[in-house]
Protein backbone atom coordinates (compact mmCIF):
# COMPACT_ATOMS: atom_id res chain seq x y z
CA UNK A 1 0.00 0.00 0.00
CA UNK A 2 1.13 3.66 -1.16
CA UNK A 3 1.22 5.46 2.13
CA UNK A 4 -0.23 9.14 0.74
CA UNK A 5 1.69 12.28 1.24
CA UNK A 6 0.75 15.78 1.43
CA UNK A 7 3.21 17.95 0.70
CA UNK A 8 3.62 21.94 0.66
CA UNK A 9 5.56 23.81 -1.91
CA UNK A 10 5.92 27.68 0.15
CA UNK A 11 7.71 28.91 -3.20
CA UNK A 12 9.31 32.37 -2.51
CA UNK A 13 6.61 32.78 0.66
CA UNK A 14 6.32 33.72 4.29
CA UNK A 15 8.61 35.53 6.54
CA UNK A 16 10.70 33.64 9.32
CA UNK A 17 8.86 34.68 12.01
CA UNK A 18 4.99 33.11 9.91
CA UNK A 19 6.68 30.14 8.98
CA UNK A 20 7.30 29.31 12.35
CA UNK A 21 4.11 29.60 13.45
CA UNK A 22 2.71 28.17 10.28
CA UNK A 23 4.87 24.87 11.53
CA UNK A 24 3.66 24.97 15.14
CA UNK A 25 -0.11 25.21 14.78
CA UNK A 26 -0.45 22.73 12.07
CA UNK A 27 1.73 20.52 14.61
CA UNK A 28 -0.72 21.54 17.43
CA UNK A 29 -3.57 19.99 15.05
CA UNK A 30 -1.57 16.67 13.88
CA UNK A 31 -2.01 13.57 15.40
CA UNK A 32 1.25 11.74 16.48
CA UNK A 33 1.37 9.31 13.86
CA UNK A 34 -0.32 10.24 11.29
CA UNK A 35 -1.59 7.87 8.43
CA UNK A 36 -0.28 10.32 6.01
CA UNK A 37 3.42 11.56 5.32
CA UNK A 38 3.26 15.58 5.59
CA UNK A 39 5.81 17.61 4.24
CA UNK A 40 6.77 21.44 4.24
CA UNK A 41 9.58 22.85 1.48
CA UNK A 42 10.66 25.95 2.57
CA UNK A 43 12.95 28.55 0.75
CA UNK A 44 16.53 27.57 1.14
CA UNK A 45 17.66 29.95 3.39
CA UNK A 46 14.59 28.76 6.07
CA UNK A 47 15.83 25.29 5.88
CA UNK A 48 18.28 24.93 8.88
CA UNK A 49 15.76 27.37 11.11
CA UNK A 50 12.80 25.17 10.06
CA UNK A 51 14.52 22.05 10.86
CA UNK A 52 14.72 23.01 14.41
CA UNK A 53 10.75 23.79 13.76
CA UNK A 54 9.46 20.51 12.51
CA UNK A 55 11.94 18.45 14.79
CA UNK A 56 9.63 15.99 16.90
CA UNK A 57 6.70 16.72 15.01
CA UNK A 58 5.77 14.33 12.31
CA UNK A 59 6.12 17.39 9.35
CA UNK A 60 9.04 16.46 7.20
CA UNK A 61 10.96 19.17 5.27
CA UNK A 62 11.93 19.33 1.66
CA UNK A 63 13.89 21.69 -0.15
CA UNK A 64 12.59 23.33 -3.53
CA UNK A 65 15.74 22.63 -5.86
CA UNK A 66 19.34 21.88 -5.57
CA UNK A 67 22.52 21.96 -8.16
CA UNK A 68 23.59 18.19 -9.42
CA UNK A 69 27.40 18.93 -8.72
CA UNK A 70 28.74 18.21 -5.31
CA UNK A 71 30.96 21.60 -5.14
CA UNK A 72 32.27 24.36 -7.03
CA UNK A 73 31.98 27.04 -8.36
CA UNK A 74 28.06 27.57 -9.02
CA UNK A 75 26.83 30.78 -7.14
CA UNK A 76 24.06 30.93 -5.56
CA UNK A 77 23.10 26.91 -5.60
CA UNK A 78 23.01 24.47 -2.92
CA UNK A 79 24.14 20.69 -3.08
CA UNK A 80 22.41 17.64 -2.46
CA UNK A 81 24.61 17.63 0.67
CA UNK A 82 24.01 20.65 1.74
CA UNK A 83 20.32 20.06 0.83
CA UNK A 84 20.51 17.00 3.18
CA UNK A 85 22.40 18.11 6.14
CA UNK A 86 19.96 20.50 6.92
CA UNK A 87 17.76 18.06 7.87
CA UNK A 88 15.64 17.57 4.66
CA UNK A 89 14.45 14.18 3.24
CA UNK A 90 12.71 14.99 -0.21
CA UNK A 91 13.61 17.79 -2.32
CA UNK A 92 10.98 19.30 -5.05
CA UNK A 93 12.51 18.77 -8.57
CA UNK A 94 11.47 20.21 -12.58
CA UNK A 95 9.10 21.87 -10.99
CA UNK A 96 7.41 24.15 -13.63
CA UNK A 97 8.29 26.94 -12.41
CA UNK A 98 11.99 26.53 -12.41
CA UNK A 99 11.35 24.46 -15.95
CA UNK A 100 9.45 27.84 -17.30
CA UNK A 101 7.85 30.63 -15.59
CA UNK A 102 4.62 31.52 -16.69
CA UNK A 103 3.40 35.20 -16.97
CA UNK A 104 6.87 36.55 -16.66
CA UNK A 105 8.28 36.50 -20.18
CA UNK A 106 6.20 34.99 -22.87
CA UNK A 107 3.76 32.57 -21.53
CA UNK A 108 5.59 29.56 -22.72
CA UNK A 109 9.07 30.82 -21.90
CA UNK A 110 11.52 30.27 -20.11
CA UNK A 111 13.58 32.01 -17.27
CA UNK A 112 15.37 29.09 -15.56
CA UNK A 113 15.48 27.04 -18.45
CA UNK A 114 15.52 23.83 -16.84
CA UNK A 115 15.41 20.81 -19.67
CA UNK A 116 14.88 17.19 -19.08
CA UNK A 117 18.87 16.18 -18.55
CA UNK A 118 19.69 18.86 -16.12
CA UNK A 119 16.23 18.17 -14.03
CA UNK A 120 18.06 13.88 -14.53
CA UNK A 121 20.97 14.83 -13.05
CA UNK A 122 19.13 16.50 -10.29
CA UNK A 123 17.27 13.78 -9.91
CA UNK A 124 20.24 11.31 -9.28
CA UNK A 125 22.50 13.50 -6.96
CA UNK A 126 19.61 13.85 -4.81
CA UNK A 127 18.90 9.99 -4.96
CA UNK A 128 23.07 9.67 -4.36
CA UNK A 129 22.77 12.13 -0.93
CA UNK A 130 19.86 9.67 -0.32
CA UNK A 131 16.74 12.96 -0.87
CA UNK A 132 13.50 11.39 -1.76
CA UNK A 133 12.81 13.34 -5.30
CA UNK A 134 9.21 15.01 -5.72
CA UNK A 135 9.42 14.59 -9.24
CA UNK A 136 7.25 17.19 -11.12
CA UNK A 137 5.76 16.84 -14.38
CA UNK A 138 2.97 18.62 -16.71
CA UNK A 139 1.81 19.79 -19.96
CA UNK A 140 1.14 23.33 -20.56
CA UNK A 141 -1.99 24.89 -21.89
CA UNK A 142 -1.32 24.85 -25.08
CA UNK A 143 0.02 21.61 -25.07
CA UNK A 144 -3.25 20.09 -23.78
CA UNK A 145 -5.29 21.96 -26.33
CA UNK A 146 -3.07 20.52 -28.62
CA UNK A 147 -3.65 16.97 -27.72
CA UNK A 148 -0.17 16.60 -26.62
CA UNK A 149 -0.59 16.05 -22.60
CA UNK A 150 0.47 12.24 -23.00
CA UNK A 151 3.39 13.17 -25.07
CA UNK A 152 4.68 15.69 -22.92
CA UNK A 153 4.31 13.40 -19.80
CA UNK A 154 6.09 10.73 -21.28
CA UNK A 155 8.81 12.75 -22.49
CA UNK A 156 9.60 14.08 -19.12
CA UNK A 157 9.33 11.01 -17.28
CA UNK A 158 11.51 8.79 -19.70
CA UNK A 159 14.09 11.84 -19.67
CA UNK A 160 13.92 12.60 -16.24
CA UNK A 161 13.92 9.48 -14.85
CA UNK A 162 16.82 8.03 -17.25
CA UNK A 163 19.40 5.57 -15.57
CA UNK A 164 17.49 4.80 -12.81
CA UNK A 165 17.13 1.34 -11.08
CA UNK A 166 13.85 -0.36 -10.57
CA UNK A 167 14.14 0.00 -6.67
CA UNK A 168 14.79 3.78 -6.87
CA UNK A 169 12.08 4.57 -8.93
CA UNK A 170 9.48 2.43 -6.36
CA UNK A 171 10.76 5.16 -4.05
CA UNK A 172 10.38 8.37 -5.62
CA UNK A 173 7.26 10.87 -5.86
CA UNK A 174 6.21 12.17 -9.13
CA UNK A 175 4.06 14.83 -9.37
CA UNK A 176 1.47 15.86 -11.86
CA UNK A 177 1.46 19.23 -12.02
CA UNK A 178 -0.45 20.94 -15.18
CA UNK A 179 0.90 24.20 -16.08
CA UNK A 180 -2.73 25.74 -16.63
CA UNK A 181 -3.64 24.75 -13.04
CA UNK A 182 -0.76 26.02 -10.94
CA UNK A 183 -1.91 29.08 -9.10
CA UNK A 184 -5.06 30.15 -11.05
CA UNK A 185 -7.28 28.90 -9.31
CA UNK A 186 -8.22 26.40 -11.76
CA UNK A 187 -7.89 22.87 -11.01
CA UNK A 188 -7.80 19.69 -13.65
CA UNK A 189 -11.16 17.88 -12.99
CA UNK A 190 -10.84 14.37 -11.04
CA UNK A 191 -11.18 12.58 -14.34
CA UNK A 192 -8.61 14.70 -15.68
CA UNK A 193 -6.20 14.05 -12.93
CA UNK A 194 -6.93 10.26 -12.96
CA UNK A 195 -5.74 10.34 -16.98
CA UNK A 196 -3.03 11.99 -16.14
CA UNK A 197 -1.80 9.88 -13.35
CA UNK A 198 -3.00 6.48 -14.81
CA UNK A 199 -0.50 7.79 -17.90
CA UNK A 200 1.79 8.34 -15.66
CA UNK A 201 2.00 4.66 -13.85
CA UNK A 202 1.96 3.17 -16.86
CA UNK A 203 4.65 4.96 -18.46
CA UNK A 204 6.81 3.81 -14.76
CA UNK A 205 5.34 0.36 -15.60
CA UNK A 206 6.77 -0.19 -19.85
CA UNK A 207 9.93 1.87 -18.43
CA UNK A 208 10.78 -0.11 -15.04
CA UNK A 209 8.27 -3.02 -14.52
CA UNK A 210 5.32 -3.71 -11.78
CA UNK A 211 7.18 -2.91 -8.79
CA UNK A 212 8.18 0.22 -9.59
CA UNK A 213 4.85 1.07 -10.71
CA UNK A 214 3.02 -0.17 -7.53
CA UNK A 215 5.73 1.50 -5.89
CA UNK A 216 5.93 5.15 -7.08
CA UNK A 217 3.84 7.64 -5.69
CA UNK A 218 2.40 10.01 -8.05
CA UNK A 219 1.07 13.83 -6.62
CA UNK A 220 -1.50 15.89 -7.96
CA UNK A 221 -0.43 20.07 -8.20
CA UNK A 222 -2.68 22.78 -9.13
CA UNK A 223 -4.80 24.93 -7.11
CA UNK A 224 -5.60 22.29 -4.57
CA UNK A 225 -7.74 23.92 -2.04
CA UNK A 226 -9.32 22.50 1.39
CA UNK A 227 -13.12 22.12 -0.98
CA UNK A 228 -11.57 19.87 -4.00
CA UNK A 229 -8.77 18.09 -1.85
CA UNK A 230 -10.80 15.22 -1.57
CA UNK A 231 -12.55 14.57 -4.93
CA UNK A 232 -8.96 14.48 -6.56
CA UNK A 233 -7.87 11.99 -3.81
CA UNK A 234 -10.56 9.57 -4.35
CA UNK A 235 -8.76 7.88 -7.33
CA UNK A 236 -6.38 4.93 -6.94
CA UNK A 237 -3.64 6.63 -8.88
CA UNK A 238 -3.94 9.31 -6.67
CA UNK A 239 -1.57 9.40 -3.86
CA UNK A 240 -1.47 13.02 -2.62
CA UNK A 241 -1.79 16.44 -3.29
CA UNK A 242 1.52 19.55 -3.81
CA UNK A 243 0.07 22.31 -2.25
CA UNK A 244 0.89 25.51 -3.27
CA UNK A 245 -0.96 28.64 -2.22
CA UNK A 246 -3.30 26.71 0.21
CA UNK A 247 0.06 25.46 2.23
CA UNK A 248 0.64 28.87 3.16
CA UNK A 249 -2.14 28.85 5.74
CA UNK A 250 -2.41 26.44 8.65
CA UNK A 251 -5.55 25.92 8.30
CA UNK A 252 -6.03 24.80 4.70
CA UNK A 253 -3.34 23.06 4.65
CA UNK A 254 -4.70 20.60 8.09
CA UNK A 255 -7.92 20.50 6.20
CA UNK A 256 -6.22 19.50 2.92
CA UNK A 257 -4.68 16.83 5.38
CA UNK A 258 -7.59 15.06 6.55
CA UNK A 259 -9.52 15.25 3.77
CA UNK A 260 -6.49 13.08 2.14
CA UNK A 261 -6.51 10.66 5.22
CA UNK A 262 -10.22 10.33 5.33
CA UNK A 263 -10.23 8.97 1.63
CA UNK A 264 -7.22 7.02 1.78
CA UNK A 265 -8.72 5.52 5.62
CA UNK A 266 -11.98 4.93 3.70
CA UNK A 267 -9.85 2.88 1.39
P1 LIG B 1 -0.95 26.26 -6.24
O1 LIG B 1 -1.48 25.23 -5.28
O2 LIG B 1 -0.74 27.60 -5.62
O3 LIG B 1 -1.71 26.26 -7.52
O4 LIG B 1 0.55 25.75 -6.61
C1 LIG B 1 0.73 24.45 -7.03
C2 LIG B 1 2.19 24.17 -7.11
O5 LIG B 1 2.88 24.63 -7.98
C3 LIG B 1 2.78 23.30 -6.06
O6 LIG B 1 4.09 22.94 -6.39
Amino acid sequence: VRRPLVAGNWKMNLDLASARELVSSLAAKLPAEPSAEILVCPPFIYLFPMAKAVNETPIRMGAQNLWPEPKGAFTGECSARMVRKTGCTHVILGHSERRHTIGWTDPEGSVHGEDDSLINRKVHAALGEGLVPVFCVGETLRQRDKGEMEAVISRQVVAGLNGLRPEQVAGLVIAYEPVWAIGTGRTASPEQAAEAHRHIRRVVFEQYGGEAAAGVRILYGGSVTPENAESLMNNEDVDGVLVGGASLHADDFFAIIQACISVKDRG
